[in-house]
């Protein structure tokens, strides 16, 4: 069986994996209605109390931890598989952080993946920004700290693991092994450049089929990527449960969960 395309970016966002449990952002019960979004998300509110913003994402790995891929992400990641064994060049660009993408593949993310606003699976120094794969969760909701399993899956190659609970100050914040200075989660806050937005381009301006999914369209440079590759000659597909503020971009749009219309999108790829 052969891909009717030649070269595939998909992007994803919250709705892939609020089927498995994650919360999403912006529908009602989401996180920013809980959070203010300065307060946990931006460097401005690191500096002001990490506490604050430790504790937020230590839950949130706790939270990822108890969660599991979804049939959206196990068939994402089977055709990413297939299509790259049939000569496909493909990219998965996520803007979630749950780490529910590499734990689909069932090995180390692959090449083929940009986690756009970073992964809780990371941590960095914030004086000489060295990266370390980090599963800790250093306050719980008791502000105790709490082991998550260090195994395989959440370790990224090239990077230092961290095996043991690094040294914390009288606060309780990580600091980082090189420089001894506070650790923060490798998190792309408000204000902060996403990863790898150059590879992205590059691959939406030679794709032909974009395929966006679980994602409102609300934060740029993401929600720019379907007109980016509308514009190069890419056929573009939404697949979302509501209507998405970048809709006019998209030259097919599916409505429903991403559980059942991921699944029946991607059998039609092949012919
Ligand atoms: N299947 C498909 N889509 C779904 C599902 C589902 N089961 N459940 C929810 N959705 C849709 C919602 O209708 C919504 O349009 O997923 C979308 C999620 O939108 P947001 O909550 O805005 O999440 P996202 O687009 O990923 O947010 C982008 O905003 O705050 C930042 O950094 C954060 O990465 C995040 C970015």
């Amino acid at each position: 069986m052969e891909s009717r395309y030649k070269r595939i970016v998909f992007l994803t966002g919250a709705g892939i994996s609020s089927e498995s449990g994650v919360r999403t952002f912006r529908d009602s019960q989401g996180l920013w209605e809980e959070h203010k979004v300065e307060e946990v998300a931006s460097p401005q509110g690191f500096k002001r109390d990490p506490v604050l913003v430790w504790k937020f994402y230590s839950m949130r790995r706790i939270q990822a931890n108890e969660v599991h891929p979804n049939k959206a992400h196990i068939a994402l990641a089977d055709a990413l598989h297939n299509l790259e064994q049939s000569g496909c060049r493909t990219l998965l660009i996520t803007q979630n952080v749950d780490t529910l993408h590499e734990r689909a593949f069932g090995a180390l993310p692959s090449k083929n993946f940009i986690d756009i606003h970073g992964t809780l699976s990371r941590s960095k120094c914030t004086k000489c920004q060295k990266v370390f794969s980090d599963r800790w969760c250093y306050f719980d909701g008791k502000s105790q700290p709490v082991q998550n399993h260090a195994d395989n899956l959440w370790s990224h190659p090239g990077l230092q693991c961290l095996l043991s609970m690094p040294r914390r100050n009288a606060q309780g914040i990580p600091l980082s092994p090189c420089c001894s200075d506070l650790l923060r989660p490798d998190i792309v806050w408000f204000g902060e450049k996403p990863h790898g937005v150059e590879h992205a381009i590059e691959q939406l301006t030679t794709c032909d089929l974009f395929v966006s999914i679980g994602t409102s369209g609300n934060v740029y440079p993401a929600a720019g990527f379907a007109t980016v590759a509308r514009k190069a000659g890419a056929h573009t597909a939404s697949i979302n449960l509501e209507p998405t503020e970048n809709s006019s971009a998209f030259h097919e749009r599916i409505q429903g969960v991403a559980s059942e219309k991921v699944p029946e999108f991607l059998k039609k790829i092949w012919q």
